[in-house]
């Protein structure tokens, strides 16, 4: 009897030193997963799927959610910068409310809430340093995976005040909201506003609700989609047919900032390098100039002119039947003499390099590539073929080592030639529908890149083509800017791409595709840059003028203007337009579009500086207005003007027949005008001169003895 009592007080006893939620996880069977603390982070198994949370950077969670059998294999990512941040570890506590188990990683900066649901679902909140709900699942719509298909999706809350950016390079309006995208890489000529998917894909946004930010990053190659408060004003959906459910949240530190938020964004996937100054001189393309006496008239006119250029492109004519790494030499006898003598010119050299590689057992390139195994195969192990500008081609798989390393040697001649541009195009993959094709073309027709099944190598990770179909570009240009790295260590490199995906802004710059000469096109290019800039992808520009059909010349002026303190300033045009050169319409236009570019050069020091520091923060160079200024409500979808570094403001004339234009003056500065010294206080707006000859611009008072000009 005594020792039966003793027993029970001391079981007593126990049990009321014991915290409830230890008694709780004494019987793990109650719950899925058993213990959640894992190396510093929470970690539990939800029937067959892992839930993984945990802290990247103090202000930064990372929340996956992947099949039991397929966690550990996978973690792998083509955005994330290698090594990836091993992150602070956060204290885990865990409660139970009534049939909820409540986990809770506290981070320094940040924290994160999982729910776990007797159902086994469970639902992630996000808090800020101040215990705020920074975003979170919706209870109705938990994250899955479906076991069956391998599909991911989730729902987030969005508060209807929330303004949503990035998305990087979308045909879309600054503000996200009310849009439902997809994530396919397309090569998509002539699109329009609104058209989706075209070339590039970032999963990656930043909501913005009445002064405080945060961004999220859905790191899945897939064909993703984001619908953005469109099916339900109040969500944020978002999936894939495949991969893990991947996210990061950017809580933008204590203050929520969104600077800090893009910081951290290109923290984890990496940041634009400092290009080489040429590179952010005017550049003049064209589809095509040839043969190279043309070359050397274009190099010629800039010269007479007067007219600042710093580089030519040679689109696809240079080649000898657009075989990649190979001179027409009928049209360019001595490659590396007018290289050089443009050099000493003061030109450099871009040529245009696409990935198709013409079947043509004749050709070095394919030679190699062939007997090397570097091409993309069809499941069968037989090598893809797809028709481009050469005929039928094979496509070297980027996602191999091995052919990014034999990709990259192909560069050697053109090194030793002195091009030091390179141009990547095609590379969403394209590949022309075949011509006797039944089915009637549209620009984002699914034939129109490698079958889905197609095989690649995945950096050890075979799949198919529909995993790595969004890489394919941002992988040709890491191959290419390896080899260039190779070939020549102490130049940097210049490489302008039309496809990426997310954290390629580490290998190249790039430009917004086949746009269209039309009023409408040089005012959406605008919005295009500034949410690649809040995206990451911030070193980009839009061909000047359009590429298809041909300005007027009044609009050419204007493009000329807005794109002057754009990152990368290029004109460029289609095969067969009329000329499309700053001094083509004629010498009092001439005179206008010499001013606007010089305009550019006499500001390259503080541009320069600008990218210098962006390189270190990766803020963008050319910047919404909202992105200094969160809180004011004048700009939050302010897309026709924008700031160049924080001291410049900008507002180009989008419209024909215009000579003045309003200008909304962002609060927290005044802003002097450029041409006449006129101030304007901070959160006013007012109708500013803009003739024809002039880009509206404005300085920061106050500023300009504080840039650090040498
Ligand atoms: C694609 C490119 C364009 C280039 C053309 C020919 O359409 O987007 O810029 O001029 O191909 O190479």
């Amino acid at each position: 009897m005594r020792s039966t009592s003793a027993f029970a007080l001391c079981f007593t006893l126990l049990l009321a030193l014991l915290s409830p939620s230890t008694v709780v996880r004494a019987d793990p069977r109650q719950f899925a997963g058993g213990s959640a603390e894992w190396q510093g982070g929470i970690r539990v198994t939800l029937k067959d799927v892992v839930l993984d949370v945990r802290l990247v950077y103090a202000d930064t969670v990372r929340v996956r959610l992947a099949p039991a059998n397929r966690f550990e294999r996978l973690d792998r990512s083509y955005a994330v910068v290698a090594p990836r941040p091993a992150g602070p570890a956060g204290a885990v506590s865990e409660r139970v409310e009534g049939d909820l188990r409540i986990i809770t990683l506290t981070g320094p900066e940040c924290s994160a809430r999982v729910t776990v649901r007797p159902d086994t679902s469970a639902v992630v909140a996000i808090l800020d340093a101040a215990g705020h709900v920074v975003v979170e699942d919706d209870p109705a719509a938990p994250p899955r995976v479906d076991a069956a298909t391998g599909a991911v999706d989730v729902t987030k809350l969005h508060p209807r005040d929330q303004f949503v950016y990035g998305f990087g390079e979308k045909a879309l309006p600054l503000d996200r909201t009310s849009v439902e995208m997809v994530h396919w890489n397309s090569d998509t000529p002539g699109y329009k506003t609104g058209t989706d998917p075209i070339y590039q894909t970032t999963p990656f946004y930043i909501g913005l609700r009445r002064g405080k930010a945060y961004g999220l990053f859905f790191d899945n190659t897939y064909r993703s989609y984001f619908n953005v408060a469109k099916r339900h004003p109040e969500r944020i959906s978002f999936g894939a047919p495949g991969g893990w459910l991947d996210q990061y949240v950017f809580c933008g530190g204590a203050a929520r900032d969104p600077r800090q938020v893009i910081r951290r964004y290109t923290e984890l996937t990496g940041r634009s390098e400092l290009p080489p100054l040429w590179a952010l001189g005017y550049q003049q393309c064209r589809w095509g100039y040839y043969p190279e006496k043309r070359v050397r008239e274009i190099a010629a006119k800039f010269r007479e002119t007067g007219i600042p250029c710093d580089a030519i492109y040679l689109d696809i004519d240079y080649m000898d039947g657009y075989r990649v790494f190979t001179w027409d030499k009928s049209r360019f006898p001595n490659p590396k003499q007018m290289v050089g003598d443009l050099r000493r010119d003061g030109f450099h050299t871009v040529v245009i390099i696409d990935p198709g590689i013409k079947v043509d057992e004749a050709y070095a390139a394919y030679q190699s590539g062939k007997a090397g195994r570097h091409f993309v195969t069809m499941p069968d192990g037989s090598e893809f073929q797809g028709a481009v500008w050469p005929g039928l081609c094979a496509f070297p798989d980027f996602t191999s080592p091995r052919a990014r390393q034999w990709w990259g040697s192909q560069f050697a001649e053109l090194v030793d030639t002195g091009v030091r541009g390179f141009w990547t195009d095609m590379n969403e993959p394209s590949v022309f529908l075949p011509p006797n094709f039944d089915e009637p073309w549209s620009i984002q027709h699914p034939a129109k890149t490698f079958p889905s099944e197609t095989r690649q190598d995945g950096d050890g990770d075979p799949d198919s083509h529909a995993r790595y179909h969004n890489v394919y570009g941002q992988q040709m240009t890491r191959a290419t800017r390896d080899g260039l790295l190779a070939l020549a260590p102490d130049q940097r490199p210049f490489i302008l791409t039309r496809a990426t995906f997310a954290g390629g802004q580490r290998y190249a710059a790039s430009w917004t595709g086949d746009n269209i000469a039309t009023w409408e096109h040089l005012e959406l290019s605008i919005p295009m840059l500034l949410s690649m800039g809040v995206s990451g992808q911030s070193l980009a520009g839009a061909d000047i003028g359009g590429f298809i059909d041909s300005p007027t010349p009044e609009l050419y002026v204007r493009w000329l203007q807005a794109a002057c303190l754009t990152p990368i300033m290029r004109s460029h045009t289609v095969a067969g337009t009329p000329d499309q050169e700053p001094f083509s319409y004629g010498p009092e236009y001439t005179d206008i579009n010499r001013a606007t570019i010089e305009l550019r050069y006499e500001l390259m020091p503080y541009l320069y500086t600008q990218f210098a520091l962006a390189e270190q923060t990766g803020e963008p160079v050319m910047r919404p207005l909202w992105l200094d200024t969160p809180t004011d409500n004048r700009v939050l979808t302010t897309q026709d003007e924008f700031l160049v570094g924080p001291d410049l403001l900008v507002a180009p004339v989008v419209r024909p027949g215009v000579t003045t234009r309003r200008v909304v003056f962002p609060i927290g500065a005044d802003w002097i005008n450029w041409y006449t010294g006129e101030l304007h206080r901070g959160g006013t707006d007012a109708d500013v001169a803009a003739p024809i000859g002039r880009l509206p611009l404005f300085a920061r008072a106050g500023r300009a003895r504080e840039v650090d000009l040498r």
